[in-house]
């Protein structure tokens, strides 16, 4: 099945002379479950996709379908809490709040969706973790691949159909990073999670199901490596 599909999806910033296509004419389809790298040059237009993706922001043309829903057909409301509840995002400077405590940082899509925690499955997400003592903590009082598990927390509470992630080892050392992408493919293989990961590390890339390389606003290659 299908979780994600892309169709002809062009993003041009800026107007006359300044313009610049960022993405030009780009479609692919991402099966349930899939750990996708996507690979590409600086300024290849990954960012972009991944936004678009997660509904951050909004294409100069084409489609993205998540679970067969035009996510670009929904008004702006609608569009806040597909995001909310669908796409689980991780950047690689954390973005977690800096006066909410771990806790806080992880349920917060729940409470802005007035949804009750389920303490059975935040309890099991914090323990694969390893954040169970530091609940209380605040994102300061934490080490960087602390921060980057926290956001990995953030972005599973509410079961989203797509994990994107954004350089998520961009900022961490290789012990801290092997750690956290360990985290996003358990996450990815025992929960089935779909998961598309922005990466210049070929180790990361090497241990995805496929692989799809962008330049200059294309697909450039796009190769399976675990069927
Ligand atoms: N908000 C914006 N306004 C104008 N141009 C932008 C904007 N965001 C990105 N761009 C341009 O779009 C192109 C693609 O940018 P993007 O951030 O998607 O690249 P990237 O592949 O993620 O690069 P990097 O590996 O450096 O993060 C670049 O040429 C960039 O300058
Ligand atoms: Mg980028």
């Amino acid at each position: 099945m299908d979780i994600l599909k892309i169709e002809h999806l062009t993003k041009m910033y800026g107007k006359g002379e300044t313009a610049v296509k960022a993405l030009d004419d780009v479609s692919f389809s991402v099966k349930k479950g899939e750990f996708v790298a996507i690979i590409g040059p600086s300024g290849s237009g990954k960012s972009t996709l991944l936004h678009l993706l997660g509904g951050v922001d909004r294409p100069t043309s084409g489609k993205v379908l998540v679970d067969n829903t035009d996510i670009y057909n929904l008004n702006e409301t609608q569009l806040a809490i597909f995001r909310r509840r669908q796409i689980g995002l991780i950047y690689q400077f954390y973005n977690l709040i800096p006066v909410l405590t771990v806790e806080e940082n992880i349920t917060l899509p729940l409470l802005l969706d007035e949804h009750q925690v389920d303490k059975k499955q935040f309890y099991e997400i914090v323990k694969i973790l390893k954040l169970e003592n530091r609940l209380n903590h605040l994102p300061n009082q934490l080490s960087g691949g602390q921060q980057q598990r926290v956001s990995i927390g953030r972005a599973l509470i509410s079961n989203p159909a797509i994990m994107l992630a954004d350089e998520p080892t961009g900022n961490l050392d290789s012990k801290n990073s092997s750690e956290i992408i360990d985290l996003l493919k358990m996450f990815n293989k025992t929960y089935k999670q779909t998961l598309l990961v922005i990466t210049h590390d070929e180790r990361i890339a090497l241990q995805a199901d496929r692989v799809i390389a962008i330049e200059d606003g294309r697909i450039a290659r796009d190769e399976v490596i675990r069927p």
